[in-house]
């Protein structure tokens, strides 16, 4: 069986704390609800995961993908696109993560 899906936000880093990263994660958590996907996909709030110049910072695993700049407004698309295990969203990707996508 599949591993359920995790979307953890950092809420609690200096950082991302500063760019509304608490926000952030209240939103995915109201649109985990709105979408009656609560029991489908964990949310985990995160001290801090180590991608600070981009935040507010979110990680989606199994998988790994890295993004930044999230706001309140991306929760509802980001939830739906984990829900349907999509493509990543290429405009919120990391930076990092966009780098390497050029590479390959
Ligand atoms: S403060 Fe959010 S990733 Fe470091």
């Amino acid at each position: 069986m599949a591993k359920k899906p995790k979307i953890h936000v950092c809420e609690r880093g200096k950082h991302c704390c500063k760019r509304g990263g608490e926000e952030v994660y209240k939103a995915i958590k109201r649109e985990l609800k709105a979408q009656d996907l609560k029991g489908e996909i964990k949310l985990e709030g995160e001290k801090c995961m180590g991608l600070c110049s981009t935040g507010p910072s979110v990680i989606v695993t199994p998988g790994g993908v890295q993004y930044g700049g999230v706001t309140p407004e991306d929760a509802a698309e980001l939830v739906r696109n984990v829900a349907e295990r999509g493509e990543p969203i290429e405009r919120l990707l990391a930076k990092n993560q966009k780098k390497k996508k050029k590479k390959d």
